[in-house]
């Protein structure tokens, strides 16, 4: 199939080598040349099918796909303007979002032809994990929807279908983890180390939370918990000032090398 991955950061290349590695022709655009070639340089890392996969710094490169995977910056604004870019080069892609809480009504909305707009939320990483969301809105039809359902389980996936609410389930449920773990360092409750340890070795979680707030970008937390706060309108989701810190310091996480701890080589 001709697909195409808009945004070549940590989820896009990421959703790319997936596509690649399954037989898919594959186009990852981004608008930033050194997000492309470390894009690149990542992938080749992995020993996936490099070849079959073109870069491209132009949007219209995604005229021909089939499917359209979105994964740009966790921001209404540019999805938005993807989505309108998207809607008007090519009439008849499914056009998917992987944004983590924004509701896919709300990109789609000035799109012509809402009806193959949905959101296919991969997890990180997505060549790895085994679960996709899958979004509808009021507009989806059955056709796209059943076809994405379709292309998630040939990719291996199991797709689960949730409503197009911000966050979904899994990141309304696992901001607030994350983010009460940053308030629990913030306050001194324990070191960084004994707050992830007490999440590994006390309830089996493959990886802490702080270790996993690094692993996600502590940037793309704070966008997610943002959109959260303001969309639900709980305080709960209100980002401790701890990650914003973080943020304003450069520390992104794995993508910087720093962030709740130090890495030696970026994703
Ligand atoms: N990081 C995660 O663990 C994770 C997991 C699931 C979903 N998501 C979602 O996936 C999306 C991408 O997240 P990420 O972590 O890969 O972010 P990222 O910051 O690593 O990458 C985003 C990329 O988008 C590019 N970009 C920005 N505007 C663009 C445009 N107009 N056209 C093309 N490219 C553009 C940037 O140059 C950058 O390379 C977000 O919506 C995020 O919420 C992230």
């Amino acid at each position: 199939m001709r697909t195409a991955v808009i945004g070549a950061g940590v989820m896009g290349a990421g959703i790319a080598e997936l596509f690649a590695s399954h037989g898919h022709e594959v186009t990852l655009i981004d608008v930033i040349p050194a997000a492309l070639s470390a894009a690149k340089e990542r992938i080749s890392r992995h020993d996936a099918k490099l070849a079959s996969i073109v870069f491209s710094a132009d949007i219209a490169s995604a005229k021909a796909a089939e499917v359209v995977i979105e994964a740009v910056v966790e921001s209404l604004d540019v999805k938005r303007k993807v989505f309108q870019e998207l809607d008007r080069l090519n009439p008849s892609a499914i056009l998917a979002s992987n944004t983590s809480t924004i509701r896919i009504a709300d990109i789609a909305a000035a799109c012509k032809r809402k009806e193959r707009i949905l959101g296919l939320h991969f997890y990180n990483p997505p060549q790895k994990m085994e679960l996709v969301e899958i979004v509808r809105t009021e507009e989806t039809n059955e056709e796209s929807y059943r076809r994405a359902a379709e292309l998630c389980k040939s990719l291996g996936k199991t797709p689960v279908t949730v409503k197009d609410e911000y966050g979904f389930v899994g990141n309304r449920g696992l901001m607030p983890l994350i983010n009460e773990a940053v308030w629990m360092l913030h306050e001194g409750i324990a070191t960084k180390e004994d707050i992830d340890r007490v999440f590994t070795l006390g309830m089996r979680h493959p990886m802490g939370p702080l270790a996993l707030a690094d692993f996600i970008g502590l940037d793309t937390c704070v966008a997610i918990m943002e959109q959260l706060q303001r969309g639900l309108k709980q305080e709960k989701f209100r980002p401790c000032p701890l990650l914003a810190k973080l943020v304003k310091e450069g520390k992104l996480g794995r993508k910087s090398g720093e962030g709740f701890f130090r890495y030696e080589k970026s994703i």
